[in-house]
């Protein structure tokens, strides 16, 4: 195992201790279980030479093991499958502190992976939840892991278009749309732009075309003590201000992340 982690060390130039996450995430166990590891089998030899192969490449880490982890959830993800991150699992913080009464329809659009459907289906035990996406693999994605937490009862996937086809009202409109603006989508760090897929990222002309979607829409699809919770980016707090000044949407609140940067907006029909 000593051998695989210098491996890693002079491959990817990582630190002693990255390395050793890397071969733990490879070899699915935990840090301190590695060194009692020792691989004998050829067939994961081939695996493990191929898998830091694809990372030297510049490949995340998540879609080579196709597993990933959202709050207390263990993942699968597909290649094409938008990896989620740590600012999402703020956003379901920010949900569970501000709703007052415990959402019961929710509706999520552009699950990905099904993160945060699934985080809210159990900390919210009484919930049903549709969620859509516009990607029939996301779908596929998020199908694993609702199956994989028991959720299938809870969990109604479509596949759709923002809004088309989705009917009722909401205690909760949640998403964590695609939001980088055409200018900006050609400065993503390489591993993001050539692996992740773009569906998931372009969010139009100035980022906020399925934004302001969600937000216009979303209003009126929620019911009266209904809230809209959306992931954003911070250079777009004045172009969503207007937004909601033009349309006369006065209950809102944008919130910042742990590094001080506004990333979140949350309406609510009530004052807030
Ligand atoms: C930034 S990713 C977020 C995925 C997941 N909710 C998360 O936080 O990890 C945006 C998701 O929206 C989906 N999407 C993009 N355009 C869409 C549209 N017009 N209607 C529905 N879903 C869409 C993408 O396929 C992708 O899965």
């Amino acid at each position: 195992m000593k051998q695989l982690v210098h491996r890693i060390c002079k491959d990817l130039l990582t630190t002693k201790n990255e390395a050793e996450v890397i071969a733990a995430r490879l070899l699915n166990c935990s840090k301190h279980e590695l060194y009692f590891h020792t691989v004998r089998d050829s067939h994961l030899q081939h695996k493990l030479k191929s898998q830091l192969a694809q990372l030297k490449n510049g490949k995340p880490i998540e879609y080579v093991t196709r597993t990933t982890s959202f709050l207390d959830l263990d993942l699968n993800i597909l290649p094409g499958v938008f990896i989620p991150r740590l600012e999402t699992e703020f956003l379901i913080e920010i949900v569970k502190n501000k709703m007052v009464d415990a959402p019961r329809k929710i509706l999520e659009i552009g699950t990905g992976t099904g993160a945060i459907s699934i985080a809210l289906a159990r900390i919210f035990a009484e919930c049903m939840i549709i969620a859509n996406d516009i990607s029939e693999r996301a779908l596929q994605c998020a199908h694993i892991n609702i199956k994989k937490y028991e959720l299938e009862k809870r969990i109604m996937l479509c596949r759709a278009d923002r809004f088309s086809g989705i009917k009722g009202s909401y205690d909760l409109i949640i998403s964590n749309p695609p939001y980088i603006s055409q200018e900006r989508l050609n400065r993503l760090p390489k591993s993001v732009r050539d692996f992740e897929p773009i569906i998931a990222l372009d969010g139009g002309f100035n980022g906020i075309e399925i934004i302001a979607a969600i937000i216009l829409n979303g209003y009126e699809m929620i019911n009266e003590q209904g809230n809209i919770a959306l992931e954003i980016d911070d250079h777009q707090v004045g172009l969503i201000r207007d937004l909601l000044i033009l349309n006369k949407i006065n209950n809102y609140i944008f919130l910042k992340d742990l590094f001080g940067r506004f990333r979140y907006l949350y309406i609510s029909k009530k004052i807030i």
